[in-house]
């Protein structure tokens, strides 16, 4: 059996809290100092050593662990446990300087030069042997050091360097094509190359879609596979490093996911985590941020399988990487950190402990800010602790299931989006932000399936803009709700199967027959464009020309060029309903036609906007976390001990404004 994530939260009592510690950057005597800390603010867990390895390893093969060693001591001497990093996602200047030919090469054929970080190729030999090096060494070192209790492979792989356009990236592009198809008769027929005179007559004869995608339109599938192959590469270089950890350590393994990450397909990677570890960062700009962090956090623990899983790294206020970078108001980190945590995460990390004197990020904020304890944000970190060590009961428990599910898959988003398709007004992202958000806001749990994960429980499955989809999940789908499922489909879904080649006879091919209609064109729509529609209008971004078959019309477009045909309709298939929606509602409109769509699926929703409500529970133990956004005092009928507020048994619930509560439900309840 691979160890858990319980085995971290049993060995320190509870929910997880603290980050990334890089002791490097200081003197020693800060050391001791840290430690103290860390104790008055209830720190139990740090990552240690992410960013290490020119002092690890200051000369190829000589290493330095004397002061990990005293690291490592002074925090099992202070009870704060250790996720032990292998630190290879940077490495030294002698890597880069001794190894040219494994730097990274971009789109254009610049050659990445050192002084950033994560410079290298990640299908270069000596990168895999230098990394492979100082994993081993590492894990054969602390495997036994009673601080260690996870281990931290790498760091956010592929932020920097998801793709590499060198000769031997290019190589291993090939092998990896020969291991999918086999054949070159097999890759032609799915590239599609007897369009524009592209057949290929030997493996050595392809590229990755480097330089053309810039001038020309790159093989649209050739662009698909090289994706996958830049996912699966960067997967490679975690199981090289994640195998020799576990030959040598019991504990569990990790590396932190970075929510959305357009480049790696998180469920491809997923079963090879011991704990399924995320960072998350506010995006300033976002339309609706606090949403978009519960998004995240759905994605983690749909990822996780329902389990709980691990917020890596989050930020106690601004970040630095961003182009306007504001400050969290004043109890905005204790609801970020319990959004996730309600969520399924056994635990609030963050990136960093201390914050920088120097180096790119000494404008990130950290738990111990520049202006030091005598500052308002310590004491948020401290009262976080608190808090954390308040429900520390909920450790190990898990989200009630949900019903709802966003299918999602990474092939899909990638495809999408690629050129010379009928709109560039049409974002994958932001089709599933909206469809979330009208979950979000009336408390609907919402999972996203993935293209293995099992349909069974969810009565209610939404596909914004799936636009890829292979003949398994088409049968899938039919299964679903000629069972009695439920599904709302958006424009520009099942319309291409995993080789990005059209579905015939009339789009969406894969799900003509569940949606009982025909899409014989697409119309989009110029920028600002709008078509009136004759109910859940206007529509935007597209509009197109669609007959019914078994369909019943729920609306139909009004004006424009689509005029008199389909736009939104329902369609009784087996024992369940298929609905679709052919333009870009309004966020009303969406509002309106999701409204109908739950009630036909008959799930419940109860919308409080601005306040989350959700359920954690462990076998008959429930929590319920409420988590208020808004301005003002809610009371909430809910009977319990709150952990928090008031830590008083009652009837109700008082949460103030901004702020969240904890109550263990009365069982039965
Ligand atoms: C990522 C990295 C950290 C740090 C933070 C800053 O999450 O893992 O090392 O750079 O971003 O937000």
């Amino acid at each position: 059996m691979a160890p858990t994530l319980d085995l971290v939260t049993s060995a320190i009592g509870g929910l997880a809290f603290g980050g990334d510690y890089n002791p490097e950057q200081w003197p020693r005597e800060v050391w001791p100092q840290d430690i103290a800390l860390m104790q008055q603010a209830g720190i139990n867990l740090v990552t240690v050593g992410v960013f290490a390895w020119a002092l690890l390893e200051p000369t190829p093969g000589s290493y330095d662990f004397g002061w990990l060693d005293e690291v490592l001591e002074l925090l099992h001497a202070g009870g704060i446990a250790v996720d032990l990093a292998t630190g290879t996602a940077s490495p030294p200047p002698w890597f880069t300087t001794d190894h040219p030919q494994a730097r990274l090469v971009d789109l254009r054929g610049t050659v990445r030069m050192h002084g950033g970080r994560q410079a290298f190729c990640p299908s270069a030999p000596a990168y895999r042997d230098a990394s492979s090096g100082l994993a081993r060494a590492l894990a054969g070192r602390y495997a036994d050091h009673p601080a260690v209790v996870m281990w931290h492979v790498n760091n956010e792989y592929g932020c920097h360097n998801h793709q590499c356009f060198c000769p031997t990236s290019a190589g291993a592009f090939r092998d990896w094509l020969q291991r999918r198809y086999s054949t070159l008769a097999e890759l032609n027929r799915c590239w599609g190359t007897s369009f524009w005179s592209q057949r290929y007559g030997r493996w050595s004869e392809i590229f990755p879609p480097g330089p053309v995608s810039y001038d020309s339109f790159a093989n649209p599938t050739q662009q698909l596979d090289w994706t996958r192959f830049c996912s699966a590469e960067l997967l490679e270089c975690f199981r090289a490093e994640a195998s020799i950890v576990r030959s040598l350590a019991r504990q569990p393994v990790t590396t932190n996911f970075m929510s959305f990450f357009r480049p790696v397909d998180y469920f491809s990677w997923a079963p090879e985590m011991d704990i399924i570890s995320n960072d998350d960062y506010l995006i300033a700009a976002n339309a609706t941020p606090d949403q978009l962090t519960a998004m995240t956090a759905d994605l983690m623990r749909s990822l996780a399988g329902g389990k709980p899983w691990l917020l890596m790294e989050h930020s106690t206020s601004a970040v630095n990487w961003q182009p306007r970078n504001p400050a969290k108001v004043s109890g905005q980190m204790r609801r970020n950190s319990l959004q996730h945590i309600a969520r399924g995460a056994d635990g609030a990390l963050f990136f960093q402990w201390r914050a920088s004197q120097f180096g790119a990020e000494k404008f990130h904020s950290a738990l111990l800010p520049h202006a030091g304890t005598d500052s308002a944000r310590w004491r948020e970190v401290v009262a976080l602790g608190a808090t954390l060590r308040a429900i520390a009961e909920t450790a190990g428990s898990t989200p009630e299931p949900a019903e709802v599910g966003i299918m999602f898959d990474w092939n899909s988003w990638w495809a999408a989006e690629l050129d010379a398709h009928p709109s560039i007004d049409f974002s994958v992202m932001e089709s599933v932000q909206k469809w979330h958000r009208e979950l979000w806001r009336r408390n609907v749990p919402v999972d996203f399936v993935g293209p293995a994960t099992p349909l069974d429980g969810y009565r209610l499955l939404l596909l914004p803009g799936l636009y890829l989809i292979d003949a398994a999940t088409k049968n899938r789908l039919g299964r679903f709700v000629e069972a009695g499922g439920t599904v709302l489909v958006s424009y520009f879904s099942g319309i291409a199967d995993e080789n990005d080649h059209i579905w015939p006879g009339g789009y969406p091919g894969a799900l003509r027959d569940i949606l009982g209609i025909t899409v014989e064109e697409f119309n989009p729509l110029l920028a600002d464009q709008t078509v009136k529609l004759s109910a859940f209008g206007p529509g935007s971004v597209w509009s197109e020309t669609a007959r019914a078959g078994s369909a019943h019309v729920l609306s139909q477009y009004d004006s424009g060029g689509s005029a008199g045909s389909i736009a939104l309709s329902r369609n009784d298939f087996g024992c369940g309903h298929a609905f679709y929606v052919g333009s870009e509602l309004t966020s009303a409109g969406l509002s309106e036609l999701i409204a109908t769509v739950l009630a036909t699926a008959g799930i419940s929703a109860d919308s409080m906007d601005g306040v989350e409500i959700l359920t954690r529970e462990r076998g008959s133990r429930r929590w319920t976390f409420v988590i208020n956004h808004t301005a003002e005092q809610i009371q909430l009928p809910i009977s319990g001990r709150d952990l928090l507020e008031s830590d008083r048994d009652g009837e109700s619930v008082l949460v103030p404004a901004g702020g969240v509560a904890v109550i263990r439900l009365r069982s039965g309840s």
